[in-house]
């Protein structure tokens, strides 16, 4: 279910758990809200970094209170079975109806009797028989109801390039955006985050993408004042030194939680001094990754060895990818002997090199809609760097000894 933050105007800012960064939050909104932005935000930055918790709590609470804005927050990761186009569609129509029927009373005067956008079931054949109210009509009433500018946060909003009423929404989205550039009033803004700069980046830099020239900042990765909040949590025994702790931060890929849990780990130990701290600290760091390895390793002997030949060619390529090309062929033919598996003779048809780049996307390590990205960035470099000669070797172990 899409989520709209308006009607909780209780700001989780004040969250004790948190680490708060006021100061981001009060540019950021500034930043949208100025004429610059009016063509839109995207905001991009890596896995577990902190762009939900930043946007949905302290950005939003920023634009209510310091710009006074009607914020409306759409999670498309929240339900992925639901179609990002409705969410979006929903999310409107809930803040409208929130407002007494007044979308209603609206709709009934246009000639839809009984129309509740949100009550009725959106379908792309519903809208194309406009059958649904457009989203340049809802946000143009809800601005007037609310008399607020509304600030739309789009969480995830690579999701919308996956299915084709999601592709709808957001062109109804930008046809909304200009349309109430053009008229006189609170206006509109929107964000859209995603955790893959290239997922987004395609978005604003593609001619024939609805948000063409938008914005696009990348969220900064918590600095120092995050360490010194974190190692102000330490309460009993010496604590790490902040750059053992910023040294494992970067280990982590500045993964927040992952971090946090680490700390934990070591401060629950009590009485032990500030080397033993840092050693311990490292140590779990270490245990860390290579967990997160064993589990990417697991992934890949799941998907097979040719499956990983494409994920390593995509790895070593990059934005050069061309899994359809003789000469990625060779290479994935080179790859595949590397592992070990001299006999294979893969389908390099156009279907099986699909149906193998399928398998991928399955299992979350490729993600392909008109480019293909390594799901998780980090699996690049750990790709690269392992002994693929032994990642299939007890697989076939266990295949002779049957
Ligand atoms: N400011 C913060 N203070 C303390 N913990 C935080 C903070 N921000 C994020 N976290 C922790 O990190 C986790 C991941 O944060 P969040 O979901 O905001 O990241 P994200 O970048 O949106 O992740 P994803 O890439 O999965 O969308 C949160 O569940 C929370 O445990
Ligand atoms: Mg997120």
């Amino acid at each position: 279910m899409p989520q709209v933050q308006e009607f909780s105007q209780r700001s989780p800012s004040g969250a004790a758990h948190l680490f708060h960064r006021p100061a981001l939050a009060s540019s950021m909104a500034a930043q949208l809200m100025s004429e610059s932005f009016k063509s839109g935000l995207f905001l991009t930055g890596p896995r577990r970094t902190g762009k939900t918790t930043f946007v949905r709590g302290e950005l939003a609470a920023a634009l209510r209170d310091e710009h006074g804005a009607f914020v409306l927050y759409v999670d498309l990761w929240d339900d992925q079975k639901l179609d990002p186009g409705v969410a979006i569609y929903r999310a409107v129509g809930m803040a409208l109806d929130a407002f007494d029927g007044w979308g209603v009373r609206l709709a009934r005067r246009i000639g839809l009797k009984g129309f509740r956008l949100c009550g009725v079931e959106i379908s792309l054949e519903r809208i194309n028989a406009g059958q649904v109210e457009s989203l340049t009509t809802s946000l143009q009433n809800l601005t007037r109801v609310t008399g607020k500018r509304v600030v739309l946060l789009l969480d995830e909003a690579h999701r919308c390039q996956t299915t084709e009423l999601g592709r709808v929404a957001l062109h109804g989205l930008k046809a909304a955006r200009d349309a109430l550039l053009l008229t006189p009033g609170p206006g509109f803004r929107f964000l859209a985050t995603g955790s893959h700069a290239h997922k987004l980046e395609h978005m604003v830099r593609e001619k024939r993408e609805p948000f063409l020239c938008a914005r696009t900042r990348s969220l900064p990765v918590m600095g120092e004042d995050f360490l010194h909040w974190q190692s102000g949590l330490w309460e009993h025994g010496e604590r790490p030194s902040l750059a053992v702790m910023g040294a494992s931060f970067d280990r982590l890929f500045h993964r927040v939680e992952d971090f946090i849990e680490v700390c934990n780990s070591v401060r629950a130990i009590a009485a032990i001094d500030a080397g033993e701290a840092e050693r311990m600290l490292v140590e779990q760091v270490d245990r860390w990754l290579a967990n997160e390895k064993k589990v990417f390793a697991e992934k890949l002997i799941a998907a097979g060895p040719l499956a990983t030949a494409f994920l390593y060619l995509k790895a070593e390529r990059g934005s050069q990818f061309a899994p359809h090309f003789s000469g990625s062929h060779e290479r994935v033919m080179q790859l595949l002997s590397l592992m070990g598996e001299t006999a294979m003779q893969p389908d390099f048809s156009m279907q099986g090199v699909e149906a193998t780049l399928a398998r991928l996307e399955q299992l979350e390590l490729l993600w392909h809609c008109r480019i293909y990205v390594i799901e998780d960035a980090r699996h690049v470099d750990w790709l690269l760097e392992m002994e693929l000669s032994t990642l299939f070797a007890t697989d076939r172990r266990a295949v002779k000894a049957a």
